[in-house]
């Protein structure tokens, strides 16, 4: 996508072979483009959440991977990468997934052949993720289409939650690939942001991001997408993913549960946009199973913004000392998802849809 009118991808490599990331802590106060040199500095990123987004998150490990293997291609350093790399963040499955497919490409070889292969594998890692969310887009900008037809090409208003965008992607994002598409198409497509508290990637990126690309928004508090979805405000919730089971349960940033509900009690489409490499075929019932990141209480105590001098500045909203709980994420059980919108097409929240759609992937 764009910024200032000039493409970029979240990751990339240099020709000079750098690799360098976006850091996404700045934004929107300012584009910071950094490289990461070391196995250290990738775990960094995606532990510090200057990488953030799950599909993001796996391709960053496997340039990780990369550079470590042009270090030291022995079979302990890739073993012991897997292990850094994977203890980063618990709940996105593309980190996971990220290493395991590395593993495979790089274990059968020479320890001398490895890192030109993990190169080019982390390389097609990225380009595999942009076709995936082209796709999704793709797919997702037909239930927009359809939408827009039955109000007679009025106004499509999508609600959507955290940050499934761009930044969380190698590029196009999951969740807004549709809105992008449906743009492109010439769709009168209004967005509304969840700020999602406490880092609160909506009012920070998603809204930076659609007002690069022009698309119409407004910012919303996390609590007032049920009063708009009662109100007939909002005509569909489209959000990304972190992990969905092989039943469909779909965990995602905290509060997807809440909007989830209040779009079922209210007759609102909810549609969750799933690259494969975000399903975790491994698991079933998404709240007993999926591992729940919990961060630390300051995110919560506190809230980040800009001062008038231009500097980055956290800001204490409740008492001193104050304990919190922050648990990241949550699960959105599969029987709230109207559709999953993959990159093979739109499927059913359930076990046998999924195996249906990706009878290579799904096991037993
Ligand atoms: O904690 P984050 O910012 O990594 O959480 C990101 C999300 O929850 C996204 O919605 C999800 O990763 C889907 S990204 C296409």
């Amino acid at each position: 996508m764009k910024i200032d009118g000039k493409p970029y991808r979240s990751i990339w490599r240099e020709p000079s072979g750098e690799v360098r990331i976006i850091d996404q802590r700045w934004l929107p106060h300012e584009l910071r483009i950094v490289p990461l040199a070391t196995r250290q500095d990738f775990a960094d990123a995606i532990r510090d959440m200057w990488v953030r987004g799950a599909p993001l998150i796996g391709a960053t490990a496997a340039y990780g991977v990369a550079v470590q293997m042009a270090a030291d291609p022995s079979d302990a350093s890739l073993r012991e990468t897997w292990e850094v790399l994977h203890e980063t963040r618990p709940t996105a499955i593309n980190l996971k997934w990220a290493l395991d497919e590395m593993t495979r490409v790089l274990q059968p070889l020479p320890p001398e052949a490895r890192a030109e292969a993990a190169y080019r594998r982390a390389a097609e890692i990225c380009d595999e993720d942009v076709e995936i969310n082209r796709q999704i887009g793709l797919h997702g900008l037909e239930i927009i289409r359809e939408i827009a037809k039955k109000k007679g090409g009025g106004r499509v208003n999508v609600l959507t939650h955290c940050n499934a965008g761009w930044p969380a992607t190698v590029d196009w994002g999951t969740a807004t690939s549709p809105i992008y598409h449906a743009v492109e198409d010439g769709i009168d497509v209004h967005v509304f942001v969840d700020e999602t508290r406490p880092r609160n990637q909506g009012a920070q990126l998603t809204s930076w991001e659609l007002n690069s690309h022009g698309v119409s928004h407004d910012l919303i508090v996390d609590n007032a997408g049920g009063h708009m979805m009662q109100h007939g405000e909002v005509d569909l919730v489209i959000v990304g993913t972190d992990r969905t089971t092989a039943r469909g349960d779909v965990c995602n940033k905290i509060g997807t549960y809440l909007k989830a509900l209040a779009a079922k009690a209210n007759g609102v489409p909810f549609y969750v946009a799933l690259p494969s490499p975000t399903i975790d075929w491994t698991v079933s019932d998404g709240i007993r199973e999926i591992p729940i990141e919990e961060r630390g209480g300051e995110e919560v105590t506190h809230v980040q913004g800009r001062d008038a001098g231009g500097n980055i500045v956290s800001v204490q909203i409740s008492p001193d000392g104050t304990p919190a709980r922050n648990p990241a994420f949550d699960v959105t059980p599969a029987e709230l998802v109207t559709g999953l919108i993959t990159e093979r097409g739109v499927c059913k929240a359930d076990a046998a849809a999924m195996a249906a759609m990706f009878p290579d992937l799904a096991k037993g």
